[in-house]
């Protein structure tokens, strides 16, 4: 890490950063207990254990004037009928933004507010998306066999909050019914008045 400006390369081929300082690899088991399919994860798990996506990043301290910025990738595959996809979660100082350059793939942003108003937004490379204060997101990949690669950027103070989403879900589930994207309705998933 350095006070002063730098730059670097997003390895798109090799799927890393010319220069990064964490590197995070989220595997199937690291997400028991979020997709909605319980038996085809158990099923899989017990197969093989699939790392469903990579994050890179440079290391800059948490505070409110700083960025923190990388890339993630979201590997092709699906649990039962749903599409990988990265955890999700609020922030934690849930006032604060992020944005998200698609570089390679194809996929959704999903997101949602306390509130319980969600939007869904398509991902293809070169598409810029802009997620507002308060809105979770969830990333996942729903191209056949290629991965999603994103680059992010936001507030230093911002912290990741994954507690609700851990425990229900988004509103919707993103899956693949007869070769076809569908949003389906998640059973798990409870108003905010039913909470
Ligand atoms: O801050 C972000 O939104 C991203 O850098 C994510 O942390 C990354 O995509 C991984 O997702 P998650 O933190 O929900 O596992
Ligand atoms: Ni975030």
């Amino acid at each position: 890490m350095t006070g002063k400006p730098y730059t670097f390369d997003i390895l798109l081929d090799e799927g890393t950063l010319s220069n990064y300082d964490n590197h995070l690899v989220r595997k199937l088991s690291d997400l028991k207990g979020y997709f909605n399919d319980r038996e085809a994860y158990q099923s899989m798990l017990g197969v093989e254990e699939a790392v469903l996506y990579d994050v890179y990043e440079l290391h800059r301290p948490e505070l409110a004037g700083e960025l923190l910025h990388g890339i993630s990738i979201i590997h092709p595959g699906k649990v039962g009928s749903e599409y990988f996809m990265t955890k999700g979660h609020f922030h934690t100082v849930i006032e604060t933004s992020e944005v998200y350059h698609c570089l390679k793939g194809e996929g959704v942003m999903i997101m949602e507010t306390p509130e319980g108003e969600w939007a869904v937004e398509p991902l293809s490379s070169g598409k810029v998306l802009y997620v507002p204060p308060r809105w979770a997101h969830r990333s996942v990949n729903t191209g056949a066999d290629e991965d999603l690669v994103m680059f992010f950027a936001y507030p230093g103070n911002a912290g990741h909050d994954y507690g609700s989403i851990e425990r229900q879900g988004f509103r919707q589930l993103v899956t693949e019914i007869d070769g076809k994207l569908e949003l389906v309705k998640n059973p798990r998933w409870l108003r905010p008045e039913e909470r």
